[in-house]
Formats: C-alpha cells, sequence, structure tokens
C-alpha cells in the first residue's frame, strides 16, 4: 500500500483536478480558495477529510466536538489529509419536539447528500447523543467511503448529596420522590440540575453511551473511543488519533463495507447485553445494519444476546457512571473479558486496521467493582427477550432491569414462574396517560398492567420514549415502583423500567394493540417469549373488522415525508425507499 497520490486517484480529484472538464475544475478550485486553502492543498497528494461535526449551540450532548475540531484537524494535518469540516443537522435528544427520533433519518439523508455530492475522500463521523450515532452510522453505510466515529464523551459524574446522580436515572427516581411528596419541585430540579456537571452526553449507560459502545464493538472507531469522559485529556488525544487515522484509511480503501459485517453486529449484540445497554439499540443497529446491507432481524437480538452476562455496573442497571467505566477500562475491558469467554469474533476487521481480536490483546477489567468477569458476572442471561402474540409480532423486554422486588412480585407465583396475567388498562399517548393515571375510576392498582399506545414511528411521529409509564401516586405510595408496561413507542435508555416495547406492527398501522380495551385480561409468559390478549378469538376478529385507522395530522413536511415512508421499529424504524441505495459513493453524482 502506497502513501502517494502518485499510486491513488481520489474521490476529490473528480472535483478539483479533473483534466477532462477545465472549466468545472475552475470553479470548484476558485471558491475553495477563497477561504484560504491553496491550490496545492486542493489538488496536491493529499486526500479530503470530511468532519461531520454534530455539535453547536442548538445540541449541548455534542457540543463539545466543537472544541475538539482543532484536535481532529491538527491529526488529518500530520496524517498527511486536508481537513473540511462541515455542519450536520442537529438531534438533540432533550430539545427536539415531537421527538428527535423523528430527525435521525433526515440527519441520515443529509449526511448521504453531502458524502455523495461534495468532494470527500473520507469522512470523520462526531457522534455523542442517542440519534446522532446512528444517524452518522447509517449515513457513512449508505454512501461506503471510508469513514470513522468519534465520540465526543460522557458528562463527567452528577453527584446529589453524597450520592452519584446519572442522567436521566435521576430524573426517574426524582419523580417518584416528588408524587410521593417527599420533595418539593425546587429539590426536584436541583436534583436533577445535578447530573449534568460538564460538557458530554449522558454520563450513565442510557442510549448515547450505548450507541458509541455499539459503534465501538462494530469496530467502527478506534480501540477505547467511546467511554472517556468528554472533558479529559484523553478525550482530546483521541480526536488527534482518529484525525491521523482517518488518513491512512483513505489510502488503504478501508469501508465501512469491510468494517460492518455480520459478525460485527453480532459482536455489538452481546455487548450491549454486558454493558445492560439501552432498549433503543435494536432499532438503531437494525437502521445501521439495513443500509450496510447485512441481514440482522430482531429476533436475533434474543438468540445471538439472551444468554449475555451483565458484566458493567453501571445505571441505570447499576450503580456507577461514566468516569468509574473509563477507569476500568471501558468497552475494550468488557470485550476483553468477552473474549476470554469466547464471546467475541476476533477476526473481524476494524477502523484500526487490525483485527478486533487484535485490538483487544492484552485488555481486560481494571476494577472488578465496575467491569466483572465472564465467571463472576452482575447477572447471567442480561439480553433483550423478543416477545411475540396477538398483540404485536414482536417487542422488546430488558431483562437486565428486573429487579429482584419486580421479579417476586409479577413472575414469581409459585408453579408458574414466569408467567402473569393481569387486566389491561390502555392510554391513547402520554397526554391521555396524564390526564388519567391518578383517576380512581381506572381502578389501577399494583396488578394491573398499564399500556400505551400510538406513539411509535408514524404514530408519534418518530416513537416516542413514554412507555415507562409511572404507576399511580396511590401505588406508589404503597411502596410499589414498576408496574408492567407494554407500548408501542420506546423508552429512555436511562429507565430501569422492564417494560415490553417497540412493539411492532404499532397501533395506528393496524397491529393487534389497536384492539385491546381496558378491562381486558393479558397473559405474558416470559418462558415462551410471548405476550397475549385473553380475549375470544371472534371478538378480537370482530373488532378487527370495525376498526378504522385514527386520523393522522402533520405539522410540518417532513412529518409527511417521514410517516409516507417510515417502516416499523423492528425494521429499524428505516425511510424504506433509502435501504435500496446501497454504496452510492460508486456511482459518482454528475459534474
Ligand atoms: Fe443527549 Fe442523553 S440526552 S446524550
Ligand atoms: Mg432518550
Amino acid at each position: 500500500m502506497s502513501d502517494t497520490r502518485a499510486n491513488k486517484r481520489f474521490r476529490s480529484q473528480e472535483w478539483f483536478d479533473n483534466p477532462n472538464n477545465p472549466g468545472m475544475t475552475a470553479l470548484y478550485v476558485e471558491r475553495y480558495q477563497n477561504q484560504a486553502y491553496t491550490r496545492d492543498e486542493l489538488q496536491g497528494e493529499r486526500p479530503i477529510i470530511g468532519i461531520a461535526n454534530t455539535g453547536s449551540d442548538i445540541a449541548p450532548c455534542n457540543k463539545i466536538h466543537v472544541f475538539l475540531m482543532d484536535r481532529i484537524k491538527a491529526g488529518i494535518r500530520d496524517g498527511g489529509g486536508i481537513p473540511m469540516e462541515f455542519p450536520v443537522h442537529p438531534i438533540q435528544e432533550t430539545g427536539k419536539r415531537p421527538t428527535a427520533a423523528l430527525d435521525r433519518n433526515l440527519t441520515y439523508l443529509s449526511l448521504v447528500e453531502v458524502l455523495h455530492g461534495y468532494p470527500i475522500d473520507g469522512v470523520v463521523l462526531t457522534t455523542g447523543c442517542d440519534k446522532t450515532t446512528p444517524a452518522m452510522l447509517m449515513g457513512a453505510a449508505t454512501v461506503d467511503i471510508p469513514a470513522i466515529a468519534l465520540n465526543g464523551g460522557p458528562m463527567l459524574d452528577g453527584w446529589w448529596k453524597g450520592k452519584r446522580a446519572g442522567s436521566g436515572t435521576i430524573v426517574w427516581e426524582s419523580r417518584r420522590l416528588l408524587s410521593e411528596g417527599k420533595i418539593d419541585y425546587e429539590e426536584f430540579m436541583s436534583r436533577v440540575c445535578a447530573s449534568a456537571p460538564s460538557l458530554g452526553h449522558c454520563n450513565s449507560m442510557g442510549t448515547a453511551s450505548t450507541m458509541n459502545a455499539m459503534a465501538e464493538a462494530l469496530g467502527i472507531s478506534l480501540t477505547g473511543n467511546s467511554a472517556i469522559p468528554a472533558p479529559f485529556r484523553e478525550r482530546m488525544a483521541m480526536a488527534y488519533e482518529t484525525g491521523k487515522r482517518i488518513v491512512k484509511m483513505v489510502y488503504e480503501d478501508l469501508k465501512p463495507s469491510d468494517i460492518l459485517t455480520r459478525e460485527a453486529f453480532e459482536n455489538a449484540i452481546v455487548v450491549n447485553g454486558a454493558i445492560g445497554g439501552s432498549t433503543n439499540a435494536p432499532p438503531h443497529l437494525q437502521a445501521i445494519a439495513r443500509h450496510a446491507g447485512v441481514e440482522l432481524k430482531v429476533k436475533d437480538w434474543e438468540t445471538v444476546g439472551f444468554n449475555v452476562p451483565l458484566l458493567l455496573n453501571m445505571q441505570p442497571a447499576g450503580e456507577y457512571l461514566g468516569e468509574s467505566f473509563f477507569r476500568a477500562g471501558g468497552v475494550p475491558a468488557i470485550m476483553g473479558e468477552l473474549k476470554k469467554a469466547g464471546r467475541i469474533h476476533e477476526g473481524v476487521m476494524t477502523a484500526t486496521g487490525k483485527t478486533m481480536g487484535e485490538n483487544l490483546s492484552g485488555w481486560e477489567s481494571q476494577d472488578l467493582d465496575v467491569i466483572k468477569t465472564v465467571a463472576a458476572p452482575m447477572r447471567e442471561n442480561a439480553g433483550f427477550l423478543v416477545l411475540s402474540g396477538n398483540l404485536f409480532d414482536s417487542a422488546l423486554m430488558k431483562t437486565s432491569v428486573i429487579s429482584a422486588d419486580f421479579r417476586k412480585r409479577f413472575l414469581s407465583t409459585p408453579g408458574r414462574e414466569g408467567i402473569y396475567e393481569a387486566r389491561a388498562v390502555v392510554f391513547e399517548g402520554p397526554e391521555d396517560y396524564h390526564d388519567r393515571i391518578n383517576d380512581p375510576a381506572l381502578k389501577i392498582d399494583e396488578t394491573t398492567i398499564l399500556f400505551i399506545r400510538g406513539v411509535g414511528c408514524v404514530g408519534y411521529p418518530g416513537s416516542a420514549e413514554v412507555v415507562n409509564m409511572q404507576p399511580p401516586d396511590a401505588v406508589i405510595k404503597a411502596g410499589i415502583n414498576h408496574l408492567p408496561t407494554v407500548g408501542d413507542g420506546r423508552q429512555s435508555g436511562t429507565s430501569e423500567s422492564p417494560s415490553i416495547l417497540n412493539a411492532s406492527p404499532e397501533a395506528v398501522v393496524g397491529g393487534g394493540l389497536a384492539y385491546l380495551e381496558t378491562g381486558d385480561m393479558v397473559r405474558l409468559d416470559l418462558n415462551a417469549s410471548r405476550m397475549d390478549a385473553l380475549v375470544e378469538e371472534a371478538e378480537w376478529q370482530a373488532r378487527k373488522a370495525a376498526w378504522t385507522p385514527p386520523v393522522i395530522r402533520n405539522q410540518t413536511p417532513w412529518q409527511e415525508i417521514y410517516r409516507t415512508h417510515v417502516g416499523q421499529l423492528a425494521d429499524g424504524g428505516c425511510l424504506e425507499l433509502a435501504t435500496a441505495y446501497q454504496k452510492v459513493a460508486r456511482d459518482l453524482p454528475r459534474d
């Protein structure tokens, strides 16, 4: 492999150095030169490296990338490339209404257009907040030019009165204390704000930490990238090394299609179980896989990932936060422990230019209180169950957050362990839930199963994180923090609620949840991975026949485009038509 341009024609040369079209070449060079790139930089023997910047004032979880740009660019320069930063449509989980999930596919689309339509030979994908990571990887997979992910890193650990206050996790806990009347609104605000002490993304194992662990497990970032806290010097060094490495990847022509293989996705699924990762990972990984042209099914999460032990003691499934995870070795230590137990495909190629097995050489837990071994884990069988039945074709349940109390209360009837039958109460979206949850007429008690529908990709739109419904105040005051909850939306990755979620197909497109009524009996059978409404078949069919789809009202053009083309969460919630476009960099756009 050569490091000189004499042996390599870069894609960017089709813009900046195309003798067949001197007129257009001059126009491309002239305008990029006006910001003081020299002709030698644009037309010389160096690749152009795009940097997709997801950080801005409006995207605080990724704001750190604004400050990492200098280090990324220095790395690209020292590696022999020419950096070109460009902005990315923001996806701020805690800012965008109706939900940031609506924008994942919009950011994906816009990244595909930038990478396809501009003179870019390789790209650094800056990641962080929940949907930014899958959006970047989906786009890179579709275009298939050399690409590497750089996380911004989690915030420092939050603390409240001497205890770790984890992102999101403290919100759920504080909401319960507020409902019980144990704290007032001022303390509620102070507790929640204490969880965010610095720049960075969520410091618990929510969707942000999960998706960056997934990027690393897939092999599309440098080893150790995901867990370094945002303010640490190691984060800046990682930015520099990532910039340096992407230039080499261009010379090696090491593309997402070389890295994102079926085996790489299986590694990611196994790592998700071991870290107690977010229930948002399955739809996001499905989406990345589909754009990469890799066969992955939602049921793979159970078959490949259920019998994985929980190794990481981090909120919400455990106790610690991001700083401890980093000091204990981060994702390479998790994967090193899994590798010892033969749970990792070691031969897969990665962004380092080496195999995953080579990357993990020498890595193991540096603190057994934080990262456990496979021989002595936090718990066994910590992956997702993928349920089906007459209410949905598939729905997920995160077993690593089923507490001993929840298991005893709902899943331990002698002789019927893992089976629970109860009366359903159904809500039509989060507004209906908030209006009626404390209504005594619903007769919600400690035995009820709560359902929410109309909150999937088409219904919400975008699929809302609302399935982890809090029980009525009276039930909480009686000491019960969680009732079983079910829905066609999602829940925050920071939630410790063992909900049954991502139900597909969703109610508004005629999924089984649409026909459920308050008062119906429902059976959950974890041994058979099933959930069914116990309604006579004739009655069920009659309800189906009488059902009419709800009227959908769009508020923006994108909502209409999204709803017209989006698929179900079980299939990644992709724009279905987009999955037909693969490796589009091979098809050069017209001049
Ligand atoms: Fe952005 Fe959690 S809200 S990372
Ligand atoms: Mg979230």
